[in-house]
């Protein structure tokens, strides 16, 4: 009785069985076509999806659940992607749990379709050019925990259907064109990051949201806690007054800026300039380190050149438009650059931020107000036109995660690059006296974001290597998104042959102008080895006679608890686990033998699934 049952049961348990097979199949075959569909419709450098290949899992950026064949996540932050997102895209991504396209030039609304991802939980949309309203289907998304369209030209009113997504914890809206009132957000009861500065807002803060700090509402017409109360209406008399004494105000200023300019027009000479130059500039938000040069200089003392003729008028170069600033030989890069002129630069005051391999560094401040940082290379040995080949190519690399060289200058004696401004390195946070701000969170986050854009440069062709990997070398945002820099540029200039220049560089390297992947992996490696013991690798290496890594190593693990991390990392975070498996891949990458060592694309994979 019981194998009559079983015999009749199994055809139908194994056509069941088929049947679910072929859905599965035709999902990731209809998932595969959805996003080939977005691959047409967008263009972007590291876009590069083998159509081909009838596995989309393997594509860049996406990521499947191994289980029900289907495509979970889309991440392509920072891949110059520029277009419209099309319908039928994303949208038709039905399993889509993440979906990052944050910092690329992505342009239009967002389909409404996105509605039907209802698994989305995280979406990051933050630092694109995307405009229009938020589609009313958006809201619809129950499961989103994160939602961030920051930095886009959204506009219209903060729908209070907000209150749908119950289960958002972050909130990022800043810096947008959203007008109207700001929705009372009682049903979004988990929120814990929230922002709405620099949009068009009024009206006052509601209750539910008036314990975020003022930060949150910088630029807007909101007012009452935090804020400045809110105007009684009804008191004609006060409100005249109030009107009277701030008209008054402003004419006042007004004169104070006439006057001013005035006095300024008349003393702007060059000798006064000169003095400018000489006084202390105290712009920077942080106190740099006093490294013992005379602070500030001015970075050249005569312009030279003056005649040198450059041949990069503006012209395009894969998305990117070449800007000539003038017949001066200064070429600055980008669509949106503030432009100076050479003059302007050379007469700008400028601090001294440090001395390396390569050159030293300044924070200029150029009469306009614009900041840039310049890199005076010294012992450049390539030819006008090699350096320029170089550097058009260092200035064609667009990441999130690398920070952009924004010109150049090459004339017969000095050759500077320019850089866009950073706050402060990661070596000045890390051994600095703020080293409490960077719990494991921030490290980790660090650490994801350095291995992002080394791992982008590995994988641009086969040499392209960073070369000089430190913490003096990673700039981090003020929201501490971590920007390597200096990348390529060890390579502009002679060899300094010197084992064990400092405690970053793998063993094997004879030649600073031949730094192979696999010693970059080196460095990032003992850069972990940093961000984990708060340890500077220079100066282990000066006192001890021991490089970072081997000392590490020298620990038994059972005491790398109490040993080995920084005391700092340990008393506010218990990560114990996600640090220790991060210690084990640092000690990979640290390997004496190159072949030992993982690929960034492994490393940048490991860190991702440890620290996710
Ligand atoms: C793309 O995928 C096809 C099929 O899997 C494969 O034959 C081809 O080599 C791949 N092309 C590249 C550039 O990887
Ligand atoms: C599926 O994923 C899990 C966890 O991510 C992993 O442990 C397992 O090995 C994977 N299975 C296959 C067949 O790849
Ligand atoms: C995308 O999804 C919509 C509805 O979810 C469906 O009607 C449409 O056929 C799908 N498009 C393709 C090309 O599969
Ligand atoms: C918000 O949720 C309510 C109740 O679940 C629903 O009736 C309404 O249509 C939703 N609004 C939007 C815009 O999805
Ligand atoms: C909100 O965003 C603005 C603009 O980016 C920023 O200045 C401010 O510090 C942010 N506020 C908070 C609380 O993070």
């Amino acid at each position: 009785m019981v194998s009559f049952l079983l015999l009749n049961l199994f055809p139908l348990f194994f056509l069941l069985s088929l049947s679910s097979i072929t859905t599965v199949f035709s999902d990731l075959e209809a998932d595969r076509s959805a996003l080939l569909r977005l691959r047409d419709a967008v263009r972007g450098r590291t876009l590069r999806w083998n159509a081909s290949s009838s596995n989309p899992c393997l594509w860049e950026g996406v990521k499947c659940n191994n289980v029900t064949n289907r495509v979970t996540d889309v991440r392509l932050p920072g891949d110059g992607l520029t277009g419209q997102l099309p319908p039928n895209s994303i949208g038709n991504l039905s399993e889509l749990r993440v979906l990052s396209l944050r910092g690329n030039i992505l342009s239009g609304p967002i389909p409404s379709d996105l509605g039907s991802c209802t698994k989305l939980r995280n979406l990051q949309l933050q630092g694109n050019r995307f405009s229009g309203k938020i589609p009313e289907t958006l809201f619809t998304l129950k499961n989103l925990e994160r939602l961030n369209l920051a930095q886009n030209s959204f506009s219209g009113d903060l729908s209070s259907a907000f209150n749908n997504l119950t289960k958002l914890r972050i909130l990022y809206l800043e810096n947008n064109q959203f007008t109207g009132l700001l929705p009372h957000l009682n049903s979004v009861t988990k929120l814990e990051e929230f922002n709405v500065s620099f949009n068009a807002l009024t009206g006052s803060i509601p209750p539910r949201l008036d314990n975020f700090p003022s930060q949150t509402y910088l630029g807007t017409f909101l007012c009452g806690r935090p804020l400045d109360s809110c105007p009684s209406n009804g008191n004609k008399l006060s409100g005249g007054a109030i009107a009277g004494i701030i008209v008054g105000s402003v004419i006042a200023l007004l004169l104070t800026l006439v006057i001013m300019f005035i006095i300024w027009r008349r003393y702007r000479s060059p000798e006064i300039l000169q003095h400018a130059a000489n006084s202390p500039m105290p712009l920077s938000p942080v106190q740099l380190p006093d490294i013992g040069f005379p602070s500030p200089v001015s970075i050249i003392t005569a312009a030279e050149d003056q005649q040198f003729s450059n041949s990069f008028a503006s012209r395009k170069r894969e998305g990117k438009v070449v800007v000539q600033g003038g017949n001066d030989g200064l070429v600055l890069f980008g669509e949106d650059v503030e432009m100076f002129s050479l003059e302007e630069l050379l007469r700008a005051s400028a601090e001294v931020l440090g001395k390396g391999r390569v050159g030293t560094t300044y924070k200029a401040y150029v009469e306009s107000g614009v900041q840039v940082i310049v890199k005076r290379l010294k012992n450049v040995c390539l030819s006008e036109k090699e350096f320029k080949r170089a550097i058009e190519d260092l200035g064609s690399l667009i990441h999130e995660n690398l920070v952009p060289l924004r010109g150049y200058f090459y004339g017969t004696e000095e050759k500077l690059l320019i850089f866009e401004p950073m706050p402060r390195s990661l070596s000045m946070v890390l051994h600095g006296d703020n080293r409490r701000s960077l719990n494991w969170e921030i490290r980790s986050k660090i650490a994801i974001d350095v291995a992002n854009g080394i791992q982008y440069l590995h994988s641009l062709d086969r040499d392209t290597t960073h070369g000089n990997i430190k913490s003096s070398n990673i700039l981090l945002t003020e929201y501490y998104d971590a920007c390597p820099t200096e990348f390529g540029l060890t390579r502009l200039v002679s060899n300094i042959t010197s084992p064990n220049l400092n405690g970053y560089q793998a063993p094997e390297v004879t030649d600073s102008r031949k730094i192979s992947k696999k010693a970059d992996v080196y460095s990032f490696g003992v850069l972990l080895l940093e961000l984990l013991t708060g340890k500077e690798p220079d100066s282990v290496l000066m006192e001890d006679g021991i490089n970072l890594p081997s000392w590490v190593q020298s620990v038994g693990q059972e005491k790398w608890i109490i040993e080995v991390f920084d005391p700092e990392l340990i008393r506010f975070d218990y990560f114990e686990d996600q640090m220790v498996r991060v210690l084990n891949l640092a000690i990979s990458c640290t390997a004496q033998h190159p072949d030992r060592r993982p690929s960034m694309v492994e490393i940048r994979r490991s860190i991702n699934e440890i620290c996710a």
